[in-house]
């Protein structure tokens, strides 16, 4: 049986992310996987309009699904991609992060989330392999949340990104043909995807460069200081992506190293187990407002003043 490898671009037609991703896939398929490609300006996607009733029903232990299912093209992508053995995204950057379209697409997966799903026992756990390409036209400065924002995306449907590369300084269309050893590293993404489908689930590991990135558990190159968290917990710095906790350290050779505390990969968001706990704190939070008739009776008495102001529009 042959591993199914999907690709998804937010990209032009014909242009940097399509030909990268194409190269990727060229390789999965030269080491045996079934390939399928999608370009998301194919499709119709729709916003998420923050309903949460997906959330809501996973409070309270059920699978309701997005309420667009039925009127966009989210749900037929999502029952293919859901069933692929490793997704390969790629997404120009616009603004220092992957362009609107992809996140529009990826901010949809609530209503999938596999951790959540999987904690009310509404679906069976699956591992997936996944791999990212975010393609701009400046260096890593101008990309610097591209990678970032496009890993965290693919977390919550629980893919293990095996690899990630960034292309940098292809500003006009299809520009990235003129560059050999760009196309060379998509293909090496590819041949990854691959070598990590032929590990077992337990044992794939990260295999890109072991030094990528300021983060040694998801290999994000952002930090942020640490703010209390839901429950209490906090660190001096945590990883923007996965969240793991730590501090900022000296080496002998007078460089700085974030390095994970021993509690410091409790909520560790790569993870079913650390994204359950946010399950828990919505459940808490949002599903806490829902359920107190006082909080909900204070909303309802204060809400008209706001909804009675009016500005000038344009
Ligand atoms: C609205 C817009 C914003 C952009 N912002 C950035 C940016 O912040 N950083 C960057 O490196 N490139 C930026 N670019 C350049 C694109 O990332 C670049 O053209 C890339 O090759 C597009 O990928 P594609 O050919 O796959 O569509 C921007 C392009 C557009 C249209």
């Amino acid at each position: 049986m042959s591993f199914k490898v999907m690709g998804v671009t937010a990209g032009r037609k014909d242009s940097n992310s399509e030909i990268l991703l194409k190269e990727s896939l060229l390789a999965c398929q030269e080491m045996g996987a079934e390939v399928t490609l999608i370009n998301l300006r194919d499709y119709n996607i729709l916003d998420c309009t923050g309903c949460t009733s997906c959330t809501i029903g996973m409070s309270m232990g059920k699978n309701t699904g997005c309420s667009l299912k039925n009127a966009d093209d989210k749900q037929r992508i999502m029952d293919v991609l859901l069933n692929q053995d490793a997704v390969i995204f790629s997404a120009p950057t616009y603004e220092l992060m992957p362009s609107s379209l992809f996140l529009k697409f990826m901010h949809r997966n609530l209503a999938y989330e596999t951790a959540f799903l999987t904690k009310i026992g509404a679906i069976e756990p699956r591992d997936r392999v996944g791999a990212l390409i975010a393609v701009g036209g400046s260096t890593r400065s101008w990309q610097s949340m591209a990678l970032e924002c496009m890993q965290i995306t693919t977390v919550t449907n629980s893919f293990k990104i095996v690899d990630m590369y960034m292309a940098t300084m292809v500003p006009a269309p299809a520009q990235v043909l003129l560059y050999d050893e760009k196309l060379a590293r998509a293909r090496e993404i590819g041949q990854n995807v691959m070598k990590a489908l032929n590990t077992p689930p337990a044992e794939r590991k990260w295999l890109g460069d072991p030094e990528a990135g300021w983060c040694p558990n998801c290999h994000s190159n952002c930090l942020c200081l640490g703010e209390p968290q839901w429950g209490g917990l906090q660190y001096p710095i945590e990883c923007t992506v996965c969240g793991a906790g730590g501090d900022l350290v000296k080496t002998d050779d007078g460089k700085w190293k974030f390095v994970i505390a021993a509690n410091g990969l409790e909520r560790d968001r790569t993870t079913e187990e650390g994204r359950g706990v946010h399950c828990d704190e919505i459940a808490d939070v949002q599903g806490g407002f829902f359920m107190d008739p006082t909080k909900r009776q204070t909303v309802a008495e204060r809400l008209p003043k706001y909804q009675k102001i009016t500005f000038k529009g344009i």
